[in-house]
């Protein structure tokens, strides 16, 4: 079967990767998507059995680290396209251990690159280099203001701080060796096969097992929470209709602070789980402060949107009830990804913190 374009996905088996994978398997018969995953603790092939078998897919388990492996995967795939999702994405394991988000967002990154810069070396027509980021490389607002693709970086987290030396590489590589890149930096998300460490999935599994809902600080920190569907939908439009060289911001418009956040989803879970408003609220437990903890994150999203006709297509409570929805009905699946060495990691962060 001949296809139109192969596009590498890197991170497919992860949250936000998966529905990138997924849409583009289902909306473009003509292209074959091969999705390389790691599988580390957070790439689950359970959120890919939708299109498992689907002709236009393959999954190949395998690190982007390993650069001998990668430019032996471009050479043998011939990619005419890249959107590179892979990463490890959690602020607070950042904070325990750096040292694997050096390796995989910034050595991982540059592998990539080197890759399809020595695959593309005779014309880049056609080609895209599409690196999926992050917000957070902006670091933090206060109470005004909104990021915009100008804004200079000030990341703040181990986590950021890579993931902005990544957005520097893919950035560098456009203007020395004129490689055609995308960037997008989207703010938070939320949605179905979100790993269970992240606010909204931690939430909703400790209620559901009556176990504290543990808030940094005050709860005050603000964070603009957008679907994970919108994400990959906007992920769409920028790599079929984005700018070579350009970077596009993505966001909900949606800012919340986590205590109000987290009161709103309790009273979703009462309802969900037929039990009185106020119950889940009772699970509510201040803890220790995030160190270095971002107050607040905001983008404005209008070069996306005039420019390229994106909007987010659902209001927050919307979502928040189609995830719970997703999290009630999905009970094997938080029971497979809980078990392991999720006990051992939720008692570093949250037990004895
Ligand atoms: P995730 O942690 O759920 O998934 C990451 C995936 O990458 C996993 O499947 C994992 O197995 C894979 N992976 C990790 N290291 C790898 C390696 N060395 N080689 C190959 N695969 C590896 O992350 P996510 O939340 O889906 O985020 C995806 C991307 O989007 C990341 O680049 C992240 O920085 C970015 N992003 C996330 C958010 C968010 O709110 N989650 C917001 C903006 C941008
Ligand atoms: P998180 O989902 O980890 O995303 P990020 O740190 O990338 O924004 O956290 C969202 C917000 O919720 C952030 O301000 C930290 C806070 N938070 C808590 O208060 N308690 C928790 O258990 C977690 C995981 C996060």
């Amino acid at each position: 079967m001949s296809f139109e374009k192969t596009i590498l996905v890197t991170g497919g088996a992860g949250f936000i990767g998966c529905h990138v994978a997924k849409l583009f398997v289902e909306n473009y018969p003509n292209y074959k998507i091969v999705n390389l995953d790691k599988l580390t603790y957070a790439g689950n092939l359970e959120n890919l059995t939708e299109i498992e078998d689907a002709p236009n897919y393959e999954f190949i388990k395998g690190d982007i680290v390993d650069e001998t492996f990668i430019t032996d995967l471009f050479e043998k795939n011939q990619f005419d396209s890249v959107i590179h999702l892979a990463a490890e994405s959690h602020v607070d394991r950042s904070i325990l251990n750096p040292n694997e988000f050096i390796f995989t967002n910034i050595v991982g990154t540059t592998n990539l690159l080197n890759a399809a810069k020595k695959l593309w070396e005779n014309g880049f027509e056609k080609k895209l280099f599409y690196h999926v980021s992050t917000d957070e490389v902006y670091g933090s607002l206060g109470e005004e203001g909104h990021f915009v693709e100008t804004t200079p970086y000030d990341p703040k987290s181990p986590y950021s701080a890579s993931k902005a030396s990544s957005d520097h590489l893919v950035r560098a590589y456009a203007h020395t060796y004129k490689l055609p890149v995308v960037i997008s930096n989207c703010s938070n998300n939320y949605g179905p096969n979100q790993f269970p460490e992240k606010l909204i999935p931690l939430c909703i599994h400790n209620i559901k097992n009556n176990l504290p809902l543990p808030i940094y600080g005050k709860g005050e920190n603000v964070r603009d929470w957008l679907y994970v569907k919108d994400h990959s939908d906007a992920i769409d439009v920028i790599f079929h209709h984005g700018k070579t060289g350009e970077t596009y911001n993505i966001g909900g418009n949606n800012e919340w602070t986590n205590i109000d956040l987290v009161r709103m989803l309790c009273k979703i879970m009462d309802k969900k789980l037929g039990q009185n408003e106020g119950v889940s609220e009772q699970l509510i437990t201040f803890v220790k402060d995030r160190a270095g903890h971002d107050l607040r994150y905001a983008i404005d999203s209008s070069k996306l949107k005039n420019g390229l006709g994106w909007e987010p297509s659902l209001q927050f409570e919307e979502g928040l009830e189609k995830t719970v929805d997703w999290y009630l009905s999905n009970g094997n699946w938080l029971d497979n990804v809980t078990s392991g060495n999720y006990q051992k990691y939720y008692e570093t962060q949250y037990v004895q913190r």
